[in-house]
């Protein structure tokens, strides 16, 4: 019988999930299966534990189940104890293991797919909740000169910062803190696209080498890159590799097997772009 996987959500129907660890899975030859399943918004125990009890071997979590997954699991991997957050399940012998491989998605699509080395580099991370927690981290262990981030709420990006003070010395703050301060990497780990909402970007943050980053991706630009764009980022990129990256490393904690990320990323592109 093949080996039984799922991603839960809510909402979950328009998962891109299960076709990219469907072609991960014929790509390695694992005998896998990797379904959608929507899980109640007060019942993600339930619906997992009902998934387990089928025979599943492991699942993804997105939103907004992350920090339920989190709560869930009995045994967790340094990454996802640092991110407060967990999408990648293990299950075997009654143990829940909870691991996060979103930072590490982040990070190799923008230093392996992207070829942009973040060493030396300054780093602004737009956004205090946790999707921005979750690649703290990650971007941290790429040694850049300055990791600083931005948020709405002052408050939130500075208790952010502090929570990492002891990996590195980062700054926090609203916006305007950084008026006039220019930066090699801006990421944009906000909702605010998902609400249509533009972001009160400082004007300055680009120069020409810039890159901009958003974790979010959608059909055409969003709105983040499209401002980043017309104030000067000579590069910008979409969540989309990042997408393909974490459900890659995903695939490596459950079959010990990395997947070659490139045919599934150039597929999901022509798909959002045709
Ligand atoms: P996630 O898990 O996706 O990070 P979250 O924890 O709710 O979700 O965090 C959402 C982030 O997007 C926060 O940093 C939020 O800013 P506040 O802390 O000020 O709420 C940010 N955000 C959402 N909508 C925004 C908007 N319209 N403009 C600026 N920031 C926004």
């Amino acid at each position: 019988m093949s080996d039984l996987y799922a991603v839960f959500g809510n909402p979950i129907a328009h998962s891109k999930s299960p076709a990219i660890h469907a072609a991960f899975a014929v790509s390695t030859g694992q005998d896998m299966i990797y379904e959608a399943r929507l899980a109640p918004l007060d019942g993600f125990a339930a619906a997992v534990s009902g998934f387990v009890a089928a025979g599943g071997k492991g699942a993804n979590v997105t939103v907004p189940f992350k920090e339920d997954a989190f709560r869930l699991a009995n045994r967790l991997s340094e990454r996802a104890a640092r991110a407060g957050a967990v999408n990648t399940l293990v299950f075997s012998d009654g143990e829940i293991f909870g691991d996060n491989t979103d930072g590490a998605g982040l990070v190799r699509d923008i230093t392996h797919n992207l070829g942009y080395s973040l060493a030396g580099k300054r780093i602004l991370l737009l956004g205090a909740g946790g999707a921005s927690r979750g690649v703290i981290a990650p971007l941290l262990a790429e040694l850049p000169t300055v990791l600083a981030i931005a948020n709405r709420t002052a408050a939130k990006a500075e208790v952010l910062a502090a929570a990492f003070a002891d990996m590195a010395p980062l700054e926090g703050g609203d916006f305007s803190r950084y008026a006039g301060c220019s930066f090699d990497v801006v990421i944009n780990a906000t909702s605010a696209s998902l609400s249509g909402e533009s972001l009160p970007l400082p004007s300055d943050l680009f120069v020409a080498g810039s890159l901009a980053y958003d974790m979010m991706y959608g059909k055409g630009e969003t709105p983040f890159l499209h401002l980043a764009r017309q104030q000067g980022a000579g590069r910008c990129a979409d969540g989309l590799g990042m997408l393909v990256e974490q459900a890659a490393e995903a695939f490596l904690v459950w079959r010990g097997i990395r997947p070659d990320t490139g045919p599934v990323l150039a597929a999901l592109r022509a798909g959002l772009t045709g």
